[in-house]
């Protein structure tokens, strides 16, 4: 993976409020969380997409997925929708669960140039001690960005939407999307990753940013 990023490819709001670099500052990221800065067509896009994601409160979210088992024209579909809304919704992760289907698939895309990756039953195999922590979002959780810790490289093993064996090691943004994405295969969010102060603050901009956009 490369770590020549430059600012400007960094999309503009993720799931995880994406570095820079993988040495940027966090704090910088909080300034991104600006939709009105996006052209009404990408907004429109987005918003449409956003739609498709469960949000919080969903159980599907608290669900674990079960291991696909049949690799058909089905899934084929079922991966490319997912790639669909996750670039509509720019983001740069999305697992199955958040759409509603209990199925150990996900897919990310941490830089816009790099190819989308497709996870099929993927299996953390190894993880390295050494962690690092940055904020992260997500689609299921609008208006929150919380610091959350992680390995700072994982080595993954999955099958792809053919049933092709794979193996994949990463570091960085991209080790970080893998992470949180395998978490949600599992029932698991970043408010549970951080820490109460953080759970309770992130819950009152959740509330707020639902207020600003007419939901009760
Ligand atoms: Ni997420």
């Amino acid at each position: 993976m490369s770590d020549t990023h430059s600012e400007s490819e960094a999309p503009e709001l993720d799931e995880l409020p994406a570095p820079a670099s993988e040495e940027a500052d966090v704090e910088v990221e909080r300034e991104q969380d600006a939709p009105e800065e996006l052209d009404a067509e990408t907004r429109e896009r987005r918003d449409a997409a956003l739609r498709h994601v469960r949000k919080l409160g969903d159980p599907v979210l608290r669900a674990k997925a079960l291991p696909v088992e049949r690799f058909d024209r089905t899934l084929e579909r079922e991966v490319e929708r997912m790639g669909v809304l996750m670039h509509d919704a720019l983001g740069v992760g999305l697992a199955a669960t958040q759409l509603g289907v209990l199925h150990r698939v996900l897919v990310y895309r941490a830089y816009s140039e790099d190819p989308l990756t497709v996870l099929v039953n993927p299996v953390l195999e190894w993880e390295s001690e050494e962690r690092e922590s940055a904020e992260e979002g997500c689609l299921s959780l609008p208006g929150v960005h919380v610091e959350v810790e992680r390995a700072a490289r994982v080595r993954v093993r999955a099958q792809d939407e053919h049933g092709e064996q794979l193996e994949v090691e990463a570091e960085g943004l991209t080790a970080r999307v893998i992470q949180h994405e395998i978490d949600h295969l599992d029932g698991v969010l970043i408010l549970d990753r951080t820490s109460r102060e953080a759970r309770k603050e992130a819950m009152r901009a959740m509330r707020e940013a639902q207020e600003t956009a007419g939901a009760v």
